[in-house]
């Protein structure tokens, strides 16, 4: 087994970053939509029971107090709702002073830390990729996997940068750009779907192991 790629094919270098990636994303994903679902707010009904009865049913300080009881209620979901969000955006700024949980990582603390390994296995990718020169192509390829393998593997090595800068920039920046951060995740979808249908209908798996 060799350390480079060459004539034999991919090297150890080449298949343990690339496997390394594929377990790092593996748990990012899942941290990502258990984090969500842990931050998600039960769908509670805020209407309190009696509020349906009016007119002559309830007195004024009644519908007063039903009143009160929904308001506090809907606060309450805004505000765990906006909790979720911003666990994220506290673990990030935790980790930049030092001032790590004593219990230890929680879901968005991993999130964080797990979004930047990614980051830095992707740089040694990169750098890895351009002092080694990549292996013949298989026999078993034909003209046009070649030309979408290549694109597909371009695409994802961009997305292992652009889908954390989308999340950092949520935090860092606004909110509102939650939809940009799942909107790259879906481009990554997309790329590994075309990148591993290719490797697998030509039978090719085996040249990364
Ligand atoms: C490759 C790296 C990353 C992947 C694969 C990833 C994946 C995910 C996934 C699957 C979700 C759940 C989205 C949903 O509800 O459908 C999520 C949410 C989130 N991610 Fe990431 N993420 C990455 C990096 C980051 C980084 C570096 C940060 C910030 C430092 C970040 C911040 C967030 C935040 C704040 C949310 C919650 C969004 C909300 O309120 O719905 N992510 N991420
Ligand atoms: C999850 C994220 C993945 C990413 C980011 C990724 C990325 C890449 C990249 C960039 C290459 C080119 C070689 C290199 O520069 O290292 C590559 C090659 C390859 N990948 Fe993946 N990959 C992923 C998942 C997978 C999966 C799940 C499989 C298996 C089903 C797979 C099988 C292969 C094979 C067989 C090659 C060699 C293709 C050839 O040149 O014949 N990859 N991958």
């Amino acid at each position: 087994m060799r350390w480079r790629n060459g004539e034999q094919g991919y090297g150890i270098v080449t298949k343990v970053l690339h496997w390394s990636t594929v377990a790092l994303l593996l748990a990012q994903f899942s941290v990502g939509y258990l984090m969500e679902s842990d931050g998600d707010v039960p769908d509670v009904d805020c209407d309190p029971p009696g509020e349906s009865r009016s007119g002559g049913d309830t007195s004024d300080a009644e519908e007063d107090r039903l009143d009160e009881l929904e308001d506090r209620c809907e606060s309450a979901q805004d505000l765990t709702q906006q909790d979720a969000d911003d666990a994220v955006g506290s673990a990030w700024s935790d980790l930049w002073t030092g001032d790590l949980p004593a219990e230890g990582l929680t879901l968005p603390g991993w999130h964080v830390l797990l979004g930047l390994a990614i980051v830095a296995v992707g740089v040694l990718r990169v750098v890895w990729r351009s002092t080694t020169p990549l292996p013949p192509w298989d026999a078993r390829l034909t003209k046009t996997d070649r030309k979408v393998l290549h694109w597909a593997e371009r695409i994802l090595l961009a997305l292992l940068f652009v889908v954390p800068a989308t999340g950092i920039a949520l935090v860092v920046g606004s909110d509102d750009l939650v939809p940009l951060h799942i909107a790259a995740h879906l481009c990554f979808y997309a790329a590994l779907a075309v990148h591993v249908t290719v490797v697998v209908r030509r039978r090719v798996v085996a040249r990364m192991l």
